[in-house]
């Protein structure tokens, strides 16, 4: 098999991956088996996918470097877009069909309710990575200004795992696991950056 031939099936399984949660929900959704409270359910799910995604977009790097693979680097436009994809539907089925689009009570519930203000803030912040991501967005922002624009993902992810943390009630070890992941990552970037600036 050529590398060509090799690179479009890796490609393949990446985009199959990142839909499979969305497809098995949707599946779920069709058939009635969201449980008790389906709404609650997907957006649940919708938010929990759309973090595990934007967490797997921060570990590329340093898994590239780690492993010696920098192809992998590719991977991380699909990834973040598809964690955007899964943030947009969580918003949207919570501003859609948990709030029937009223707009005045999801703004009352973002001023009011702290987790919402950060899932928010969250939310915003990620709309220009999104709306950045094509090789025409890249070329006339510049690399650099493309790269610098990028860090806001260093706050995005955190404000994700916070917003999750403030909205658990009971057990609060799963947000604290995810936050666990996203310190880690984040350290190995600053590790990295300080060895930079010695070398
Ligand atoms: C990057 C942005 C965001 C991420 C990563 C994210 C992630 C999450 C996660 C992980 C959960 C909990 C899932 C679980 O319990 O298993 C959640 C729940 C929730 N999020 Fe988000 N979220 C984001 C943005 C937003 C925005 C913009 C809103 C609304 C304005 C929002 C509203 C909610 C609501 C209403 C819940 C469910 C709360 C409940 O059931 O009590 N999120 N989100």
């Amino acid at each position: 098999m050529d590398r060509k031939t090799r690179e479009r099936i890796v490609y393949g399984a990446v985009w199959l991956a990142c839909l499979a949660p969305f497809v098995w929900l949707a599946a779920q959704a069709f058939l009635a088996e969201l449980g008790a409270n389906p709404i609650e359910r997907l957006i649940r799910q919708l938010g929990v996918w759309g973090l595990r995604l934007l967490i797997v977009g921060l570990a590329i790097t340093p898994l590239a470097r780690i492993l010696k693979q920098p192809r992998l680097i590719r991977f991380r436009r699909t990834v973040g877009l598809f964690a955007f994809a899964y943030v947009s539907a969580h918003l949207l089925t919570y501003v859609g069909v948990d709030q029937y689009f009223d707009f005045g009570a999801v703004w009352r519930d973002i001023l009011k309710r702290p987790f919402i203000t950060l899932g928010m803030m969250a939310f915003v912040l990620l709309v220009p990575l999104a709306a950045t991501s094509t090789n025409g967005m890249i070329r006339r922002l510049g690399p650099q200004a493309w790269r610098r624009l990028h860090w806001l993902i260093y706050a995005i992810v955190p404000l994700g795992v916070v917003h999750y943390y403030l909205l658990v009630k009971a057990d609060h070890r799963p947000p604290l696991v995810y936050g666990a992941i996203v310190f880690v990552l984040l350290g190995w970037r600053v590790a990295e950056r300080l060895r930079n600036l010695r070398s």
